[in-house]
């Protein structure tokens, strides 16, 4: 492979605002036992990844040796002496990495999280050499746990569900699957503090109550620590609400700082009366530091705390404008608006794309903390929902998010459960539909289509 094609690869399809300190793609490769959170940990590292703006996929060998065997495959499948299947599940690892190797070489994306359980040094030798050959760098995630419990814990929510056991007896699953675990533990071997001195790792102990940091190469691996230790697995529920319908929401105007309008207010005290039912002790509020945020959070009568970085999109030229008043006096930045909603930034303003750089910092704080009722706005709430749910930056700035709506998340096995609460006080709508025609020509009217009513 050319080295050639990468470069312009990164130039090429990478976000600006991601700073790309790193030139060659990146294989993040986890290491350790069955039923430690590594296919949890890949998913969720890699929807961060992806949400930054660093396109990132996970390649599970697991899900190849699935496709190649067609059937259930018992403990006895993953005895390290069962040849036949050592045969096949070496060949399903080395079509694993054939297809990393074409993602990276199609310019793709930047980074590749290899979410295999063969766990020895030989295997580790094969992914280096792989990798050296060409000239990706090699991050190891090592994930530790020998505390029973979280083990038991894990093989319940998601190694049941998983497609292995889906026909089987539930007491029987989890025993066959103790037994696979013992298969990988005659040939594991940890990473070791002295020989693997010379690798990039982190090692998670017993699911973040201790980490083991080595040979940092560079940006994306220091993000990817970061990351790593903030996040938690203690069960909790995040609540994203907008504010009470405000006075300029009423005339259609987009961002200004206005107050609540009577019904906006009528919200606030009903978002009170839905937070004490749910009966949480340590609920932390967070607002904007606008008035419409900060009136709604009165109303709940708890302490709460003001982020600026939850300021809604800065509109710039276009703030306290109508979308008619935009079509009006800027028909051609609407439409180039309406072409790429993500990228585009209003003139004096900011884009979709740089108000998620702006969030980092709260989605950070979000994973710390555990419950938390974030009172936002519509641009805000699109980019959180967004990373809790997965979506590209293509659905992002059309995702819905009323008003005096509460969306309930709650961590489930490897996504989040999303309840959407309406709490009965009537609002104007403020979604605005992606029109058919985006042309800079366009007429007013194609243009204000789907424009939501106001006075
Ligand atoms: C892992 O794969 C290597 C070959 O790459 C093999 O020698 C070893 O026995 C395997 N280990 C387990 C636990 O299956
Ligand atoms: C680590 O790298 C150094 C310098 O390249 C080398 O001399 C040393 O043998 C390596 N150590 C191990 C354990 O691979
Ligand atoms: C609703 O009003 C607030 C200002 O009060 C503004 O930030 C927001 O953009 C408005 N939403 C729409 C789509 O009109
Ligand atoms: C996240 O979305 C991507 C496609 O955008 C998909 O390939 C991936 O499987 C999703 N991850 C999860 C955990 O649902």
């Amino acid at each position: 492979m050319s080295s050639g094609v990468l470069t312009l690869c990164v130039c090429v399809c990478v976000s600006a605002s991601v700073p790309q300190f790193t030139n060659s793609p990146t294989m993040i490769v986890m290491v350790g036992l069955p039923a430690r959170g590594k296919t949890y940990i890949s998913k969720k590292l890699t929807r961060y990844l992806n949400w930054i703006g660093v396109t990132t996929k996970v390649f599970n060998v697991g899900q190849y040796r699935r496709d190649a065997t067609r059937s259930f495959n018992s403990f006895e499948f993953f005895r390290p002496d069962n040849e036949e299947a050592m045969k096949i599940r070496k060949s399903c690892a080395r079509a694993a990495l054939k297809d990393v190797c074409d993602y990276f070489t199609r310019g793709l994306g930047q980074v590749v999280v290899f979410d295999a359980t063969n766990t020895t040094l030989e295997r580790r030798e094969v992914i280096l050499g792989f990798a050296k050959e060409n000239g990706y760098k090699v991050f190891f995630v090592e994930s530790i746990c020998d505390d029973l419990e979280i083990i038991a814990q894990n093989i319940k929510q998601v190694k049941l569900s998983s497609p292995d056991y889906k026909d089987c007896d539930k007491e029987e699953a989890v025993a066959d699957f103790l037994k696979r675990i013992e298969c990988y533990k005659m040939t594991y071997i940890p990473l070791d503090d002295n020989k693997d001195r010379n690798l990039s790792y982190i090692k998670i102990f017993n699911v973040g109550s201790r980490y083991l940091v080595n040979r940092v190469q560079d940006h994306i691996q220091s993000r990817i620590v970061y990351y790593l230790m903030n996040i938690h697995v203690t069960p909790r529920s995040i609540y994203l609400s907008r504010h009470g319908e405000s006075e300029l929401n009423l005339s259609g105007r987009i961002g200004g700082d206005s107050g609540l309008s009577p019904r906006g207010a009528k919200f606030a005290s009903a978002l009170g009366t839905y937070m004490r039912g749910q009966c949480i002790s340590d609920l932390k509020v967070w607002t904007s530091h606008m008035k419409r945020t900060i009136q709604t959070a009165e109303a709940l009568g708890v302490p709460y705390e003001q982020w600026k970085a939850l300021n809604e999109i800065d509109a710039g030229v276009c703030e306290d404008m109508t979308y008619e008043e935009i079509q009006e006096h800027y028909p051609e930045e609407f439409a180039l608006r309406d072409q790429d909603k993500y990228r585009y930034r209003y003139p004096k303003g900011e884009s979709y794309e740089d108000l998620v750089q702006r969030l980092e910092p709260v989605i950070m704080e979000l994973e710390r903390q555990e419950n938390v009722l974030v009172i936002c706005h519509q641009a805000v709430m699109r980019c959180l929902l967004a990373y809790f749910l997965n979506k590209t930056a293509h659905e992002l700035p059309y995702l819905k998010c009323p008003l005096h709506t509460v969306l309930k998340l709650t961590p489930v096995a490897y996504g989040c459960k999303v309840e959407s609460v309406f709490l009965n006080v009537e609002a104007v709508n403020t979604h605005r539909d992606k029109p058919v025609n985006v042309d800079v020509d366009r007429e007013p009217a194609e243009a204000l289509e789907t424009v939501p009513d106001h006075i």
